[in-house]
C-alpha cells in the first residue's frame, strides 16, 4: 500500500487520513475472523493479525485476508539474536504485509537485520513492508521499568531512547503510547511513523492497558495509525463502534 503521509496543517505531523485506523484481530481462529468481518461488507479495512490467529492459523490466513482487499500489519514483534530476525524477516517478507515489527529492545544490530531480511525477501516491483519497533508495550508502567526491567531512567526517557535507536537503525516508526507520540516526533523526526495501540472509547473498559487514550486525544497528539482491539470487538455491535472511533478519530462531529 501507498503509505502516502498527508500534512495535518493544525499540528504539522504526518497523517495518513485514509488507512490510518488499524483494526486489532485479536480472534483465536479464522471462523471467528470471518464471523467478525461478515457485516463489514465490503469496506476494505486496515487489519492487525497478532501472535494469537498467526500462530492458529498461519500464513494462509494472511492469504485470505489480503484477498478480500484488506491492509495488513502483522504484529509479531520479533526479538531474537539479529541473524534470526534478518531470516525470519526475510521469511516474512514474502506475504507482502504492509507493516511488521520487533522489539525495540532487542537492540540496534537486530533492527538493522530485521530491515535487511525484509530487503533481501522483498519481491522485485514490489514495496517493502514497513518495519517499526516497540517501545515499551502499552501495558507496561512506571513500575515496571524500574523494578523487572531494572531500569535507571522514566518510562518516557526509556521509550524516547528507544524511539531515537530504532531511527538509528533506519526503521520506519515505532509503536508507542499516544502520550508519548508528541515529543517523539519532536524529538526524532515529524514524519516518524507512531502507531499507538492502548485506544478506548470514553467509559471504556482499560483492560490489561494502562497507558490509553481516546481517538480524539491520538489524533490531538499526532498519532499517525492508532491500533483499535477490544473497544470495536467486544463492542455490542462492532460495525457501529467502528464508525463512532473512525468519526471521532477523523475529528468529524455531525
Ligand atoms: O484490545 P486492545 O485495543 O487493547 O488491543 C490492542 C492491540 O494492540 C493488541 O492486539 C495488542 O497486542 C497490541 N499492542 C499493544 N501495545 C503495544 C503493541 C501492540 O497493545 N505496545
Amino acid at each position: 500500500m501507498d503509505f502516502h503521509i498527508l500534512k495535518n496543517a493544525s499540528e504539522g505531523v504526518g497523517r495518513n487520513v485514509e488507512d490510518s485506523l488499524i483494526l486489532a484481530l485479536d480472534f483465536p481462529n479464522k471462523e471467528e475472523v470471518h464471523t467478525f468481518l461478515t457485516p463489514f461488507g465490503d469496506e476494505k479495512l486496515f487489519v492487525k493479525v497478532g501472535m494469537e490467529l498467526f500462530y492458529k492459523e498461519g500464513p494462509k490466513m494472511i492469504e485470505e485476508i489480503k484477498s478480500m482487499g484488506h491492509h495488513i500489519f502483522l504484529d509479531l514483534k520479533l526479538h531474537d539474536i539479529p541473524v534470526t530476525v534478518k531470516r525470519a524477516m526475510s521469511s516474512l517478507a514474502s506475504l507482502e504485509v504492509d507493516l511488521v515489527n520487533v522489539h525495540a529492545l532487542g537492540g540496534k544490530a537486530m533492527m538493522e537485520g530485521a530491515l535487511e531480511g525484509l530487503e533481501a525477501g522483498t519481491r522485485s516491483g514490489k514495496a517493502r513492508p514497513k518495519c517499526i519497533a516497540v517501545t515499551q508495550l502499552t501495558s507496561s508502567t512506571e513500575e515496571m521499568v524500574r523494578t523487572e526491567q531494572l531500569g535507571s531512567v522514566s518510562l518516557q526517557q526509556s521509550v524516547e531512547h528507544l524511539a531515537g535507536l530504532t531511527n538509528e537503525a533506519g526503521l520506519d516508526g515505532v509503536v508507542c503510547s499516544v502520550h508519548e507520540v508528541e515529543r517523539i516526533h519532536e524529538l526524532v523526526r515529524p514524519d516518524f511513523l507512531t502507531v499507538t495501540p492502548g485506544i478506548r472509547l470514553l467509559g471504556d473498559n482499560a483492560h490489561d492497558q494502562h497507558r490509553v487514550a481516546t481517538p480524539a486525544i491520538a489524533r490531538e497528539k499526532g498519532s499517525n495509525f492508532i491500533v483499535v482491539g477490544r473497544s470495536i470487538t467486544r463492542a455490542e455491535n462492532p460495525v457501529e463502534a467502528y464508525g463512532k472511533v473512525q468519526k471521532e478519530w477523523r475529528g468529524i462531529t455531525s
